[in-house]
């Protein structure tokens, strides 16, 4: 297929390397330079142009800017009806997309992360896009969801990335300030989550079943999950999602 970027940032670039290899021809937004040119460096079916030659050039154009650019940005380019569009951008609802990217009336919402680049990530979608379900099926889980608003509570359901992780790296540095070995405890702890996230996957097994099996009375993980809980840990979770809320209209 023949596909293009608008803003060659940090969510497309990964894409994009999810994508090569696959006898696509790639088109990316001369912004970011640096990274534009790294990518044609890197893959030959990645070529750099300005976004209008972007839009021209392609069946499937995905918007990967930040929300105030694309306002600015996106009303100007050669849009046709037979394209299918595909946003990763929070912050712009679909209304205004058709507005934006008029006469396209094939428009969809998803939500990469960065492991889109290696495959096996989750790409919630709404509505459903069999451009992103023919680009990305085989490689990533592509899942429905049934409104606009369900998508947006997926984009709070994604900010859990970033403090998780950041859980995990408080934790590994704990564990490294005992053993004076930082690169093993970061090991370790990733290792131990991702023999848990494999065993999800291959066992079926849920986030309720993990931590049945973590709950031996006076048990380690039940002192420390208990300990987690009465300080307030969890609820200052829901709080912050609770507080992404009103940007995501929900
Ligand atoms: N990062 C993630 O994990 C993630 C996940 C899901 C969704 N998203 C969404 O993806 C969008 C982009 O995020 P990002 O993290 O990739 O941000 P980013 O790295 O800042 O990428 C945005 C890119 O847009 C480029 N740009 C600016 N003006 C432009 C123009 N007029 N034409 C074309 N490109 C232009 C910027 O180029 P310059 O650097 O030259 O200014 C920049 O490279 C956001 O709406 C975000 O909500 C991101």
């Amino acid at each position: 297929m023949r596909v293009g970027f608008i803003g060659t940032g940090e969510i497309a670039a990964a894409m994009v390397r999810g994508l090569a290899g696959q006898g696509h021809q790639i088109t990316v937004s001369a912004r970011n330079s640096g990274k534009a040119r790294a990518l044609a460096g890197e893959y030959t079916e990645v070529s750099v142009a300005e976004n209008a030659e972007v839009v021209t050039n392609s069946e499937v154009v995905f918007l990967c800017l930040m929300a105030d650019v694309a306002r600015a940005t996106l009303a100007g380019l050669p849009f046709r009806a037979d394209h299918a569009i595909v946003s990763v951008m929070v912050d712009v609802p679909l209304a205004e997309l058709h507005s934006l990217c008029s006469p396209a009336i094939d428009i969809a919402l998803t939500i990469p992360l960065s492991p889109v680049a290696t495959g096996g990530s989750m790409l919630p979608v709404y509505p459903a896009s069999n451009a992103l379900q023919l680009l990305f099926g085989e490689s990533d889980t592509i899942l429905p969801v049934n409104s606009e608003a369900a998508l947006n509570a997926h984009f709070a359901g994604s900010a859990l990335s970033a403090p998780l992780i950041a859980l995990m790296q408080t934790g590994s540095t704990w564990l490294a300030q005992q053993t004076g070995d930082p690169q093993a405890a970061e090991t370790y702890v990733a290792g131990v989550f991702a023999g848990f996230l494999r065993q999800m996957a291959e066992q079926g097994a849920d986030f309720e079943a993990l931590l049945k099996g973590l709950a031996t009375e006076g048990g380690l993980n039940a002192s420390l999950k208990n300990h987690m809980a009465e300080t307030g840990s969890h609820a200052a979770l829901v709080k912050g999602m609770d507080a992404l809320k009103p940007r995501l209209g929900l």
